[in-house]
């Protein structure tokens, strides 16, 4: 045996006998790894052994070139299980130190959210018109021209019919303008006495800070027999006080749409520029009339009736439409409607 041969064998089973208790004595990973180097490091003596390979006899070469590979593997494993061991206690160690409570609620309080200020609005709105004994439906966006302007007594030349105003999904259909169509589908078809009231989506071609493409109202009719207008303003009137409060003053004012007959608009007392006197010098808000509209409303003309089939000559009913956004932003003084529609949490968070 030569020389070379014989000195790295004795240095193999000293390394043999090294390795078990340096790893033992290893408390954490990284004393771990830095044992290991000495073994396995680019500098270590296993790898140093095997550059000494070169120095043996070629017809020795191979055996003593395995004697050293079985030591390498020897060694790797032990560090694998050394490796294992060492987490193993890190980790037992951690679940004895202490009792972790995971239901426990966290140090940093998860932000809870809330319902969005329009559709706040939105119900609460409803919420009055509940009490007051109507029920509540839908009706669909997209919409057929007949429901949406034929059957309401649009005259085909109406200017709202136009392709201007409208989003038109093909001829015969569009986007619904307003919440009227849910009028014509739930008068067709049923028979008084009906008190309904729907809110949704509608779409017109709009866009600044007061109007959006896509913004939604509350539609609301009664049909009886003997509905007067005398209800219209009592109804409406205490519609308005309980969302406004029971001291704001209320006006109607003539105005027309093609399918109610009288039609009216209803103002409410401007809540930004009232004194506590009761009177209201005006404001920007209400554009220094000291009054700010908030619905339309009238009687249901008779030949709306007679489109849904029901009978005009026994039967009365009023109708009233309004923009919730509006009234969202007048409640708590948002000043561009888009601001209601970006999602943007640090506005929502002020709700
Ligand atoms: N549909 C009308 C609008 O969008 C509002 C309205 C509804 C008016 C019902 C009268 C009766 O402007």
């Amino acid at each position: 045996m030569t020389d070379a041969r014989q000195d790295i064998e004795q240095t193999i089973a000293s390394l043999r006998s090294a390795y078990p208790s340096s790893f033992a004595q290893c408390a954490t990973e990284q004393q771990l790894r830095d044992a290991n180097a000495r073994f396995l490091g680019k500098k270590g003596d296993v790898t140093a052994l095997l550059k000494r390979l070169g120095s043996i006899e070629a017809d020795q070469r191979k055996a003593v070139g395995a004697l050293v590979n079985d030591l390498k593997s020897e060694i790797e494993k032990a560090f694998a299980a050394a490796l294992a061991r060492i987490d193993k206690a890190r980790r037992d160690k951690e679940l004895n130190e202490r009792f972790f409570d995971l239901s426990l609620p966290g140090r940093v309080p998860t932000p809870r959210g809330h319902v969005h200020p329009l559709m706040q609005t939105r119900d609460d709105m409803l919420a009055i018109f509940k009490d007051l004994g109507f029920v509540i439906a839908a009706g669909p966006e997209v919409e057929l021209e007949q429901n949406n302007f034929t059957k309401l007594a649009f005259p085909p030349d109406h200017p709202a019919t136009d392709m201007q105003d409208s989003f038109w999904i093909k001829p015969g259909v569009l986007l619904r303008t307003h919440t009227s169509n849910v009028q014509i589908r739930e008068m067709s078809g049923r028979t008084p006495p009906l008190a309904v009231v729907s809110a949704g989506v509608v779409y017109r071609r709009d866009d600044d800070v007061t109007h959006s493409p896509m913004f939604h109202q509350i539609e609301g009719f009664i049909v009886d027999e003997n509905v007067s207008f005398a209800q219209l303003k009592g109804v409406l009137t205490a519609f308005a006080h309980r969302l406004y409060g029971a001291d704001v003053p209320v006006r109607f004012r003539p105005s027309y749409f093609p399918f109610v007959e009288p039609g009216a608009e209803l103002d409410v007392g401007c809540v930004f520029c009232a004194r506590p006197d009761g009177t209201r010098p005006g404001c920007r808000v209400c554009k220094g009339t000291g009054w700010i509209e908030i619905l339309g409303c009238g009687m249901i003309h008779p030949q709306v009736f007679e489109n849904c089939g029901i009978d005009p000559d026994r039967y009365t009913g009023f109708a009233f439409g309004m923009g919730i956004e509006r009234v969202a932003m007048l409640r708590y003084g948002i000043p561009d409607i888009r601001l209601l529609f970006e999602n943007d949490p640090r506005f929502l968070a002020q709700f």
